[in-house]
């Protein structure tokens, strides 16, 4: 017979009030992602670990392309590269369909590397080089314009080249979302918007094929995705009427929110954040009123991001010490640092424990593993008293954390995807030491001399 595992005694204070509804949440255990056994994952690949499923990428990418094509016939998914740009998790997104959506040259790049040709990009972003705009207009992508110095750019390049570059521009609004995000794009309150259009109708020397908004992100309002599309919308009637100038998109950025729970949300956020049709609902409203689109049957393009990619990511990782803090509470260290797990600062991720567990639940604070005081992936959560070498899956993890993780005291982990049928593939190579230091040059006056 097995030896019985030790428990050490504890006293809890029960805290009266607590649990209800939504609160009294006995974490269950969960030993496997898409069928394959956490054990045999880290076993392979070492602990921590970022594991993706195709399977739910897959699937939420058709969901919400099916759910937005009931309501209005003509969407484009143009994947946002920022908010997860490994290649395989780019090409999974490309292979349904999906153009890409990039802010830099470097994701353009990525873009292009993945076969993605120019006319199926969307290039974003507030401060964009000469030299990757010519890239850009040479390869016949859409540019989003962000300020009137890069519209001053482009003019320049069209000239230069002598083609004329296919151009939306950005639009920053009141859309209901507060504070609203202006920093990026042209104002449609005051008229710069407009005032813009009315220069490249003037000029002559960019297309204007689009207008563009991308009000914020994590909206918990889909209303204000009405309000967003009901704008540009009647500036595209109005500049259409007044100067001839004819969109053939309306392209609404990105903003759903996935199911995460921000800190400051009471409810767990599967119950509080909208789902994909709630937002589909709100913006083909704002369609079907629009006399421009009766006319013009415009493209409505998304950039939705991480409520695309977000439940399919997971991060396991490993408990490395159990103690008790001063004043009484349990705390873990586990393998896993806010280096990599950045959206740390703002959710409350699901921690689940990967075995079965025994005890009570306590509260405990779950750290990293970085010798910095702010290294804190859950400041309060009720848990059960795991050992060293237990392990832990953190998800929703799959939005903005493979690409805002940092390296910084640990190396950075194996990422690795499970295939819709079930294989297991590396995707993202862990670092080592030769891979961390080879862009370093220690000067030949400061190595020390090799005594042998
Ligand atoms: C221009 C643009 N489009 C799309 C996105 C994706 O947003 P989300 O991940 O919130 O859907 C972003 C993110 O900030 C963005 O800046």
């Amino acid at each position: 017979m097995a030896k019985k595992k030790y428990e050490a005694p504890f006293i809890e204070r029960r805290i009266a009030g607590l649990g209800g509804k939504f609160t009294a949440s006995v974490p269950r255990y969960q030993d496997n992602i898409d069928g394959i056994p956490v054990k045999e994952l880290i076993k392979e690949y070492g602990s921590p670990l970022f594991v993706f499923s195709e399977h739910q990428i897959r699937t939420k990418f058709r969901e919400a392309v099916r759910i937005f094509s009931l309501h209005y016939p003509k969407v484009t998914f143009a994947w946002s590269y920022k908010t997860n740009y490994l290649l395989a998790i780019c090409a999974i997104f490309h292979s349904e369909g999906a153009w890409a959506e990039v802010v830099s040259g470097m994701e353009y790049e990525r873009a292009r590397s993945l076969g993605v040709p120019g006319k199926r990009i969307i290039f974003n972003g507030p401060a964009k080089s000469k030299s990757e705009l010519t890239i850009a207009v040479r390869e016949d992508a859409t540019i989003n314009i962000d300020n009137t110095d890069e519209l001053f750019l482009l003019e320049e390049i069209a000239t230069e080249i002598k083609t004329k570059p296919k151009v939306g521009i950005r639009i920053n609004m009141d859309s209901g979302i507060y504070p609203p995000w202006l920093r990026f794009g042209f104002n449609y309150e005051n008229g710069e918007a407009y005032r813009t259009i009315q220069r490249i109708a003037t000029t002559k020397k960019l297309q204007l094929i689009g207008l563009h908004t991308h009000i914020g992100t994590f909206v918990l309002e889909p209303r204000a995705y009405y309000q967003a599309a009901s704008k540009l919308l009647r500036l595209a009637e109005t500049i259409e009427e007044e100067l001839g100038v004819k969109v053939s998109f309306i392209d609404l950025g990105g903003g759903f929110a996935s199911s995460n729970t921000l800190y400051e949300e009471y409810l767990p956020g599967n119950i509080s954040s909208p789902d994909i049709s709630q937002y589909a609902k709100a913006i083909s409203e704002a369609f079907n009123e629009s006399r421009f689109v009766f006319k013009n049957q415009p493209n409505l393009i998304l950039e939705t991001g991480r409520a695309l990619i977000d439940e399919a990511g997971y991060l396991i990782t490993s408990v490395q010490a159990n103690k008790v803090l001063p004043d009484g509470t349990r705390a873990l260290i586990v393998d896993a640092g806010v280096n990599l797990l950045y959206t740390a600062n703002w959710y409350k991720h699901n921690f689940i424990p990967a075995q079965p567990f025994f005890g009570a639940l306590e509260n405990t604070v779950i750290y990293g593993p970085l010798c910095m005081n702010i290294d804190i992936l859950r400041p309060f959560i009720r848990f059960p008293n795991l050992n060293r070498g237990d392990m832990i899956i953190i998800n929703p993890v799959g939005a903005y954390n493979v690409t805002q993780w940092m390296q910084f005291i640990t190396y950075r982990p194996n990422v690795v995807l499970i295939t819709s049928d079930k294989k297991v593939v590396l995707i993202r190579k862990k670092e080592d030491f030769e891979y961390l230091v080879a862009p370093e040059i220690l000067p030949r006056h400061l190595r020390l001399e090799k005594k042998s």
